[in-house]
């Protein structure tokens, strides 16, 4: 029988990242949902409802968070664009105090599920558009799974990163290696920052994607 959350129907998802095995929630088939999810703010733009597909960037930064293990424990860890929650649920297990994010208020009820059926427990959930913050505090730890895809974001992302990271933070950012995110880091670059490159392959629905990890300091 079909299942449904949050009125969506659903698919149920196995992980393994590491030796953690984590179930998750995501919406089934979400093409379908492609015309009533999207929309245009008044500007014209067209926001299309990326949240309600899991991307293998995900996977690829939740192994990374999982590898840095204890190294994270006690740190205060914001995600970007959380989606279903995957890297912020690896990074709650392996001690983070983290805040899931996303401006999409459907993608956080799917992560706050996600968590709290995973047993972790999350310092906060807040719906935020990295365009407009609203915190006032610093993290020693951002995280950032396949949020630069589109070139408008890229300044925001940047000065979000400013902002909020405190001054010997880090930032953990994994993009699928699309062919415009070169401008991204060019761009941090030219704001302050450095970075470390890693790759890894990630296989989902019987595809393998390269997905690129990145490591960002302050210069
Ligand atoms: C490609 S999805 C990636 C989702 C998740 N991080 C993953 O890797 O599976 C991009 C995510 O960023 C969120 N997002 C897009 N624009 C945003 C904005 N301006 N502020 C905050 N979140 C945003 C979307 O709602 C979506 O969850």
């Amino acid at each position: 029988m079909k299942q449904f959350l949050y009125d969506y129907p659903i698919t149920n998802i196995a992980i393994q990242i590491g030796n953690r095995d984590i179930e998750l929630k995501v919406v089934d088939d979400p093409d379908r949902f492609l015309d009533t999810l999207s929309r245009e703010d008044k500007g014209g733009r067209l926001y299309l409802p990326y949240w309600a597909y899991f991307w293998e960037s995900s996977i690829g930064l939740a192994r990374h968070v999982s590898e840095l293990g204890e190294t994270l424990s006690g740190q205060h860890i914001l995600e970007i664009g959380c989606g279903f929650g995957l890297v912020g649920i690896v990074a709650c297990q392996v001690g983070g105090n983290v805040v899931f994010t996303d401006f999409e208020h459907d993608a956080l009820l799917f992560a706050k599920h996600n968590a709290q059926h995973n047993n972790v427990h999350a310092a906060d959930y807040v719906q935020m558009d990295w365009n407009m913050s609203c915190f006032q505090s610093k993290f020693d730890v951002i995280l950032a799974s396949d949020v630069i895809y589109e070139a408008q974001n890229w300044q925001p992302i940047i000065d979000f990163l400013k902002n909020h990271l405190i001054l010997d933070g880090t930032v953990l950012l994994a993009e699928p290696n699309r062919k415009n995110a070169s401008g991204f880091f060019r761009e941090l670059r030219e704001n302050g920052f450095t970075f470390e490159k890693s790759t890894c392959s990630i296989s989902l629905d019987n595809r393998n994607a390269q997905i690129n990890l990145y490591t960002i300091r302050r210069d």
